[in-house]
């Protein structure tokens, strides 16, 4: 694990920006995994103005973020679908056919509950991963309590995608886009397997609220009731945090 500690909140984003079009560059056809939250947005940002100002094409680019919402359409502001979209989907020049975010809220068949079909979406998306040929470089935040995409503390590390419930503190954390009250409680996210597969990961951690969550990973113990802890079993990963979050 390589650990680079960045000045500020908008050197990290620049270096995560590098480090995903510099993949870009090299590799002949991406796939990359792709979180959602705050912590990314910066890399976002920086991302489309290279695109344009260097002209660096998303054309051959493959992603599949981590996580989604269960029961959150896709048009819903607070669906990560909607934020890819704002954030970066809507502003590159990505195929909208290879962009992949877990459904929230898949239609069920006749008679069907919605559980299952949230179940059967769950099996596709990891069928789809594996279809791509596994997830090639990819980007994680943290949450305040270990988490990684939406594998709560207690995750087994072999876990795959599937729905999960969300821990009080996650759906505190995320209750921004969402009106008092109607916080999503269950979420699709890929598993802790799924995301060691990837070719290399980059974690990125920024702000005071993550002091205490970066400094048990930096423990070097793989403890299943710290999900991130799973990423010392991974030979590729850097982890990029700002000097509050240190
Ligand atoms: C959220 C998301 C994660 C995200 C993490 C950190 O709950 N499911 O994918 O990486 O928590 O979020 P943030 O960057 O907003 O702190």
């Amino acid at each position: 694990m390589i650990w680079e500690i960045l000045d500020d909140y908008d050197a990290l984003s620049k270096r995560a920006a590098s480090l995903l079009l510099d993949a870009i560059r090299a590799t002949p056809r991406p796939v990359l995994g792709l979180p959602a939250g705050r912590t990314p947005e910066g890399m976002y940002e920086r991302v489309v103005a290279a695109a344009r100002s260097d002209s660096v094409s998303f054309s051959a680019v493959t992603t599949f973020n981590l996580d989604e919402y269960a029961g959150v359409a896709r048009d819903h502001p607070g669906s990560y679908y909607a934020y890819m979209k704002r954030h970066l989907f809507d502003r590159v020049d990505l195929d909208p056919s290879r962009t992949n975010v877990p459904d929230g809220a898949p239609v069920p068949r006749l008679g069907e509950p919605a559980s299952d079909a949230l179940a059967a979406e769950c099996a596709r998306y990891e069928a789809a991963i594996k279809n791509a040929g596994s997830l090639g470089l990819t980007f994680l935040g943290l949450g305040t309590n270990g988490h990684i995409g939406f594998n709560e503390p207690g995750t087994p590390f072999d876990s795959r995608t599937r729905v999960v419930e969300l821990a009080a503190s996650t759906r505190m954390a995320n209750s921004a886009l969402f009106p008092a009250g109607k916080v999503p409680r269950l979420a699709i996210t890929i598993g802790i397997a799924t995301m060691l597969e990837s070719s290399a990961i980059v974690l990125l951690a920024s702000g005071e609220a993550k002091r205490e969550a970066v400094a048990r990973l930096r423990g070097n113990a793989a403890d299943e009731s710290f999900p991130a802890s799973a990423l010392w079993r991974h030979p590729n990963v850097r982890v990029l945090v700002d000097r509050s979050a240190k």
